[in-house]
Order: structure tokens, then sequence, then C-alpha cells
């Protein structure tokens, strides 16, 4: 697994450590002594590291499971649907660095309204957005293309909502990093078949995929795919 490397402080954003005897991820703490989930914080190299859960993240579980290419860099720019309570934007945020952004759509007030104490505000590169990824036309606070769309919402029509976004707010040659949890989709078909499905339109929007990648252990039933738009 690559690491990403910030060019100004020359720390490495993203490191592998192992620990338990196992292969672990770390990111670059943007907010040294500040935890978002009760995650372990470790010190590599004189800086701060936050452990990254693959239980929780499955940016984190599609990585250990060997996502290559990673477009998630220092000083880039991620609009990221369904950003529930933040642990995996925080991680996100973590990447890109203070010269970077991400723009993180969430619908649910309730939740909107913890991700927005404990992560947003806290965070100068996360620029929250409460409202329905189905209307991208709202995001006001989206000032510039995306490198970058991340869609994990566990909608039956979330590939349609990736791709709406992506029309809207991706720049040409961006990337699409999209879960697909195989039984929001439909509960009795057999996941890889909807995996394939979903793939097929995404292809059909103008999208290379590069990778599908299926997420068991750590999420059961759940697929990554990476793809980049060529249109
Ligand atoms: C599986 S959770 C996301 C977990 C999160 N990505 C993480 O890794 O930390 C799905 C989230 O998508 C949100 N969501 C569902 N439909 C949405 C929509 N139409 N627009 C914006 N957010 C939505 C839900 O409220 C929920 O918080």
């Amino acid at each position: 697994m690559e690491e990403t490397r910030g060019a100004g402080a020359g720390k490495a954003r993203l490191r592998r450590v192992k620990a338990e005897g196992e292969d672990k991820l770390a990111t670059l703490n943007l907010t040294p002594g500040l935890k978002v989930y009760g995650e372990r914080l470790i010190e590599v190299d004189a800086a701060e590291y936050r452990m990254w859960d693959p239980v929780r993240s499955k940016l984190a579980a599609a990585l250990l499971k060997g996502l290559k290419n990673l477009p998630i860099h220092e000083g880039g720019k991620v609009l990221y649907l369904g950003a529930s309570t933040g642990t995996t934007v925080s991680h996100v945020s973590d990447l890109l660095g203070e010269s970077g952004v991400v723009f993180a759509v969430e619908v649910a007030p309730r939740v909107a309204r913890e991700f927005l104490e404990q992560v947003a505000s806290k965070r100068s590169n996360v620029i929250p957005i409460v409202e329905d990824a189905r209307r991208p036309e709202r995001y006001r606070s989206v000032f510039s293309k995306v490198d970058v769309v991340y869609c994990d919402i566990a909608q039956p029509d979330q590939t349609e909502i990736a791709l709406l976004n992506c029309r809207r707010h991706l720049s040409a040659g961006g990337s699409l990093l999209l879960i697909i949890k195989a039984r929001s989709i439909d509960v009795l078909k057999d996941p890889d078949r909807v995996f394939k499905e979903e793939g097929d339109k995404i292809e059909a929007a103008g999208f290379k995929i590069n990778q599908l990648i299926r997420l068991d252990p750590f999420d059961k039933d759940h697929a990554l795919i990476s793809a980049v738009w060529t249109e």
C-alpha cells in the first residue's frame, strides 16, 4: 500500500502500521490531541496519527483489501455524500490536509448536528452541507469542481445519486468512489450480480472502472467501486 506524503510538512498522511501482529492504517491527525470516534492516537516520527478502523470506515476496509491509487491527496477537493457523524470524513480531512477541502453532505438533521459539533466545527477543511444528495444544485457552498466524489448513502438509487452529483460537480478526469450496499438495492439478488449491474450503470455514464473491491469480512455484502470519468 502506498503512503501519501504531505508536500509541506513532509510527513506521510497515510501510514500502514503494525499493531497486535496485524497490518493497520493510520492518518496524520489534522487536529492533534483530538479524537473523533474513540480511535487510538499514536506517535510516529514525532507526529500524531489516528488509527483508522476498517470496521467503522468502509474506505479503510477497501484500502486494507487492496484499493490502489487512492485519489484523495493533499490539497485535493472531495465531495462526500453521506457524511453521517463524520468517522470517514475525518480521515479524508486528515488525508487532504489544511490546503484541501471536503464538502460533506448529510440529510438527517440529528446526525448532521453531531457531525457539525464533533467534526466540522473543529476541522478547517471540512465544509458541512445539510442537504439531500438528490438535489446537488442546492449545494451553495461548493465553490468549484471537485477531484473526487465519494458516495456512501445506502439508498436503492445510490448509483444514480452519485452520477447526478458527478455530472454537476466532478471535474473532467475526476474519480468516483462508490460504496454499494447490495441489500439496499435488492435483498434477494446475489450481491455479486448487484455489484455488476451497478458497475454497468457507471460505465454507461462514461466512467472507466479501475477496481471493484468486496468489503467482506469488514462489511457484509458491500463493495467499493473505484472509477475515473473519461468523458
Ligand atoms: C452508511 S451511512 C454513512 C457512513 C459514513 N460514510 C462513514 O463512513 O462514516 C449513510 C448516511 O447517508 C445519509 N443519507 C442517506 N440518504 C441521503 C441523502 N439522500 N442525502 C444525503 N445523505 C443521505 C444517512 O443519513 C446516513 O447518515
